[in-house]
């Protein structure tokens, strides 16, 4: 075959081309029929096959008609010239496409009706079915103004996909057909259900008909600017009120995280455009309205809902918090996108939610809306959104299974491989452009931030057990970094040379695997500075793994005793400590729900190459009850020695029993001695009881761990003591919350810093300056405590 050789000394010379960088997406299957046609026609630069230029066996059955028409379609179309010409049929008849890649496949019919001699296609009814699904059923195109693109993203497990149109009476018609294989990660197996929240699990057998596609802000984007010749619609149309809405668009170079989202998620142009909360006037705070998108679905049917997030109006991360609404529900709360790219900006993010067949109304609203949480300026953003009907009509059409000899019109198209390898050829130079730009970006990419790992919010990274093993020396005990009762965490190290703590599970235990997921799920929903990073999970094989970033300096407590590590000084530990409250704080009331961690300790207080605290194990946490202070009751867990003594006797868990548990780490800090230690006695052997006892006496200079006593300033010792006994409070109501712990360690530590001064001036100044930071916090009965 004298093309074939041509072709495949160009395509060799492209890859080689191509392989300095990373190639970009290009479908295994890439077939391109122009229906009813004899010429090949160009698009943008793909090339649709006419199919009479098919093996003439094929096109010799009367029944199929080729149509052809002159009049012109109007300028909003972009294939015009494939609706010149349709295939019809007026028995059933089928198309058989060779699969060279099995999996994930666009299969897209085009449909637009004109008048064929005697034959008027708006009058035709018809199926279209694969050989094991139903794409379309009592298909009709009446009152049809515009062409009609029908879109299916179906899993191809064969190594054949047959299309097949049934007429009702006698006329069934396709003007063009596409069938493209498309990136494995562009849809995931998992997905959350909005009602309840939860799991959902078989989403990549599914198969979806894509109802929209719209791009918020404005733009329109035409197949030949999306890698997966996608069209995407703007959201003018579909914005129910106009006036809180502001479209923006940035031409910004995203920031894509590896393996997670990719130019073939959605194009670029796509992440950089979005409809924001218009807000009458940037300073107006507490400005309370949804910008609301409304979309017709059909009762009865499961829909995916694909949001796709790029902050690009942010100017630094943390800054944009919003709440995504799914008709009634709220699926994202107090959503921070910079969360989830480790504060990276302009980072494109998507997540998949499925609405079930029972919720599904005739219209949907999806909204967007302002963060509830004080002091957030209200904001939000969407940049995209896709939204697929799930097809659960099994195929009835009269192919049962192998279909090679009875249709009457079979396209072999793997007879044709020579010509469609000079299509792909074509298709790659028309990418060459965008190709060099894309280089640059993917070179960008891997200097940028290399902790950037994929995750999302709601579906963190999924590991392979391969990857981890790889990572981990297959598990070398030489690797393990510590032991508890979960399991053992190992050192790894990725292949990107990311390097990261991985956890990993004794299976077969039930209290394992519900800590597990716990832990996932509480990790996943949350993100602050002060608290460890879940980056991934890997659960294959019943593993229960949890894959954390790497925290260089151990634990708080391996710093404190029992080991050979120099002392921390009295700066440094005061530093740690309001880090290790603020996380804290975060968990009791920046959420719109507590999280209760129960098991505060120095050996949950992971510190990282620079010795900022993180604190970790959130296995043991639990949700508390909304913002009221009412207690929840549940069986007595945490680590002897720490235990809020409320919660030991009456088994009631409120956020101030972490503040004792806090509390007990603060003396830990102060003495660096165990918090237990059976080798002394009586009452000496828990630091609480031998500690306080000096506190109370004011002799608390007497149990500070020598090493550092010299060195720090009794005014900061005093306060730091006042800050232990109000956290060791019997009566949880008396404890601080620790908004008001950090006010305090920050006021020791400026303590500690300033020169003493007799005026008393300075700490007049240091007040008032340090309250206006947390004055939100602080209740009046909290500031009449203060000297
Ligand atoms: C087609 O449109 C016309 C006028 O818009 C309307 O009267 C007619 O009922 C429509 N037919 C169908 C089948 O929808
Ligand atoms: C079209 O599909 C429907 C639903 O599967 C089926 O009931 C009907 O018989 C089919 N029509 C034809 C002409 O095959
Ligand atoms: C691609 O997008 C740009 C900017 O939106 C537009 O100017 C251009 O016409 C588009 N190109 C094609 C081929 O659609
Ligand atoms: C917002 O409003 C304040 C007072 O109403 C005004 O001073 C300020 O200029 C306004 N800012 C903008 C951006 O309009
Ligand atoms: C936004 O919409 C949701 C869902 O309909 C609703 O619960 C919420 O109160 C709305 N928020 C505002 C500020 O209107």
């Amino acid at each position: 075959m004298q093309p074939m050789k041509g072709s495949y000394f160009l395509t060799c010379i492209l890859i080689s081309v191509f392989s300095t960088c990373v190639i970009s997406f290009i479908p295994i299957d890439n077939y391109l029929i122009d229906c009813g046609s004899s010429r090949n026609t160009a698009v943008g630069p793909r090339f649709f096959l006419g199919d009479s230029n098919l093996p003439s066996r094929t096109l010799s059955t009367p029944t199929h008609i080729m149509a052809s028409t002159h009049s012109k379609l109007g300028g909003s179309s972009e294939y015009p010239s494939l609706y010149q010409t349709a295939r019809i049929f007026t028995s059933p008849s089928y198309y058989s496409f060779q699969i060279q890649q099995q999996g994930h496949h666009f299969i897209r019919l085009h449909f637009y009706p004109f008048v064929y001699q005697n034959y008027d296609l708006a009058n035709a009814k018809f199926n279209v079915s694969t050989q094991d699904i139903m794409l379309l059923t009592d298909f009709q195109l009446k009152n049809v103004s515009s062409p009609i693109l029908k879109e299916y993203l179906v899993n191809i497990t064969k190594d054949k996909l047959i299309i097949c149109f049934q007429p009702f009476s006698d006329l069934a018609f396709v003007n063009a057909i596409e069938v493209i294989s498309v990136p494995e990660n562009l849809i995931f197996d998992k997905a959350y259900t909005i009602n309840p929240l939860g799991q959902y699990t078989g989403l990549s057998t599914q198969a979806l008909e894509n109802v929209y596609r719209v791009n918020m802000g404005m733009s329109k984007v035409t197949p030949d600017n999306d890698t997966l010749w996608r069209t995407w619609v703007p959201d003018a149309s579909f914005i129910q009120n106009q006036n809180f809405a502001r479209w923006k668009s940035t031409w910004t170079r995203l920031n894509y995280m590896q393996g997670l989202v990719t130019a073939e998620t959605a194009p670029p142009i796509v992440y950089n455009s979005a409809t924001e909360l218009a807000l009458l006037n940037e300073t107006t705070t507490g400005a309370q309205f949804n910008i609301t998108w409304q979309f017709e679905l059909q009762e009865g049917y499961t829909y995916m809902l694909r949001f796709h997030f790029c902050d690009i109006v942010s100017n630094s991360a943390n800054q944009l918090l919003f709440n995504v609404y799914v008709g009634p529900w709220a699926v994202l709360t107090d959503f921070d996108l910079s969360s989830l790219t480790y504060g990276s900006l302009a980072t494109p993010l998507f997540t998949d939610f499925i609405l079930s067949a029972k919720d599904t109304t005739s219209k949907l609203s999806i909204s967007i809306g302002p963060s509830k949480i004080a002091n957030v300026q209200p904001h939000g953003i969407l940049n995209g959104l896709e939204i697929f009907k799930f097809n659960n009509i099994s195929s009835t059409s009269f192919i049962t299974n192998d279909a090679g000899s009875t249709g009457s019109l079979v396209i072999a198209l793997g007879i044709i491989v020579g010509a469609m390898i000079s299509f792909v050829i074509i298709v790659l130079v028309g990418k060459m452009r965008l190709e060099k730009k894309r280089s640059f970006k993917m070179h960008r990419r891997s200097t940028i931030n290399n902790t950037v790992l994929c995750h999302n919010r709601y579906l963190r990274y999924r590991f392979m057990l391969l990857e981890l093993q790889e990572a981990t020396h297959n598990f070398d005990e030489n690797w393990v970094i510590g032991v508890g009762g979960f399991g053992k965490v190992y050192n790894g190290v990725l292949r990107d040379g990311t390097q990261v703590a991985v956890k990993r599970g004794k299976t077969n235990s039930q209290q394992g695997i519900n800590e597990f997921r716990n832990e996932i799920e509480l990790l996943s929903r949350i993100w602050h500075q002060h608290l460890l990073t879940l980056v991934g999970y890997c659960d294959e094989k019943k593993e229960m793994i949890l894959v954390y970033e790497y925290m260089e300096k151990g634990t708080l407590k391996s710093h404190l005793y029992g080991s050979d590590l120099p002392p921390l000084t009295w700066k440094q530990r005061l530093e740690i400590c309001i880090g290790s409250a603020r996380g804290l704080n975060y968990l009791h009331k920046e959420l719109v729900k507590p999280i209760i961690h129960r098991d505060v300790k120095s050996a949950n207080i992971l510190l990282d190459q620079h010795l900022i605290p993180k604190i970790a194990d959130f296995g043991l946490s639990k949700s508390g009850p909304g913002l009221d202070q009412s207690p929840i009751s549940t069986a007595v867990k945490g680590t002897f020695g720490y235990l809020d003594p409320e919660y030991f006797r009456f088994q009631q868990l409120t956020v101030k029993s972490d503040v004792y548990s806090f509390g007990v780490v603060l003396l830990e800090v102060l003495c660096a001695r165990p918090v237990i230690n059976p080798s002394l006695s009586g009452q000496i052997i828990n630091i609480v009881d031998w500690a306080m006892g000096y506190l109370r006496r004011g002799e608390l200079i007497q149990v500070v761990d020598h090493q550092i006593a010299a060195s720090i300033q009794s005014d900061s010792l005093r306060k730091f003591g006042e800050i232990v006994e109000k956290c060791l409070a019997d009566d949880g109501c008396e404890r601080p919350s620790m908004a008001v712990v950090v006010w305090y360690l920050e006021y020791a530590l400026q303590l500690q810093e300033m020169e003493p001064d007799p005026s008393g001036v300075n700490s007049l100044n240091l007040i008032a300056r340090v309250s206006d930071e947390i004055e939100p916090f602080l209740g009046s009965s909290s500031m009449k405590s203060l000297d």
